[in-house]
């Protein structure tokens, strides 16, 4: 079956680092037998340059009939004195929304190699493994509350599938104290834990959150919050890590189509300067593999890959600590390497 994968560079950093992710599916292309049909199309400021719309609207049809969307990075200063709805970031939130692509896998877990990348100390971090769901499209993100109990009801469940594939534990974050709106997410969510009693559910307000998640990260496994808070708490929890550049991300729809992109942004202090590191899109695209393409082995093939170029030493500028480092292309060359060889 030919897997329909549409990708969508667009700015500052996004065009590289794909790059480098499309060498991977190159390689798995010529090499392990995956078939994929691959378009580009703009978003974000290339979309407001090309067609004057962040979101033009040959690309929105090119990902509804996409099977998934390889996503890079948007935004630049040039973009930032544009009306609000011709912003790079309004056309990532309407391709989001336009798909119902709400549920927002972000995980966050140090990799041994990179420990001493993390601000935290050692002992705090060693082993983190945090998988934060962030519901994505609702909330204030998207103004006036509609229907947001089945919203709620969606998300939740969605984090307590993973929470079935991992742990078994689940933290709700919210804001129950003083939000209405929290008020329902708290009932809701705590409705739809007795369709899985295995899982063992708390609630965190987010304040209180955004604390335990510096004072003891370790003792999260599955946290599932709001649009807003979620961004907030996923780049708190993304930088225990030690390392934006090397966490990836998924947006899936209720049939697990999905929208796959590294967490950071489009870093434009260091685009065209070969700073960029890539393997958040290399990981992004193994998260695709897994979740809409359901090609496991070959996803396991590519996280395989990143480890043992992590193990050979190779680093770009961001998780070099000041060593030698290699460029996004040798990054991206290196790990291509690294899959022939467990081919
Ligand atoms: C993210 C980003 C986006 C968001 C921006 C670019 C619209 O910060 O994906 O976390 O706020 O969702
Ligand atoms: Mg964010």
């Amino acid at each position: 079956m030919t897997h329909k994968i549409a990708v969508l560079a667009g700015d500052g950093i996004g065009p590289e680092i794909v790059d480098e992710g499309l060498k991977v599916v190159k390689c798995l292309q010529a090499d392990f037998g995956f078939d994929a049909e691959i378009e580009a199309a703009a978003i974000g400021g290339a979309g407001y340059d090309l067609a004057g719309d962040p979101l033009p609207e040959q690309t929105l049809a090119l990902c509804r009939q996409a099977d998934a969307i390889l996503f890079g990075a948007i935004g630049g200063p040039q973009y930032d004195d544009l009306e609000r709805e011709l912003r790079p970031e309004k056309g990532l939130l309407r391709l989001r929304s336009s798909l119902s692509l709400f549920s927002n896998l972000r995980p966050a877990m140090l990799y041994p190699q990179l420990a001493d990348a993390s601000s935290l100390k050692n002992e705090l971090v060693a082993g983190l493994d945090i998988m934060i769901v962030r519901e994505l499209t609702g909330g204030i993100y998207f103004g006036q509350p509609r229907g947001i109990r089945h919203e709620i009801e969606r998300i939740a469940r969605s984090a307590f599938d993973i929470s079935m594939l991992r742990n078994r534990k689940l933290c709700s974050v919210d804001k129950a104290n003083v939000l209405e709106a929290s008020e329902l997410w708290r009932e809701v969510v705590t409705r739809v834990a007795a369709e899985y009693p295995e899982v063992e559910l708390s609630h965190m307000y987010v304040d209180n959150a955004s604390m335990q998640l510096v004072r003891a990260p370790k003792q999260f496994d599955v946290i599932v919050t709001s649009n807003m808070f979620g961004d907030i708490l996923s780049d708190t929890a993304a930088m225990l890590t030690g390392s934006i550049g090397m966490l990836p991300s998924a947006s899936l729809d209720a049939d697990g189509k999905g929208m796959y992109e590294p967490i950071h942004g489009s870093a434009p202090d260091i685009v065209g300067k070969g700073l960029a590191n890539p393997l958040a899109t290399i990981l992004s695209l193994a998260m695709m593999l897994r979740y809409s393409l359901r090609q496991a082995e070959l996803a396991g093939m590519i996280d395989t890959a990143v480890g043992n170029v992590l193990n050979q030493g190779f680093r770009t500028a961001d998780i070099a600590g000041g060593a030698h480092s290699v460029s996004t292309a040798e990054m991206g060359d290196a790990v291509v390497a690294a899959l022939r060889e467990l081919g």
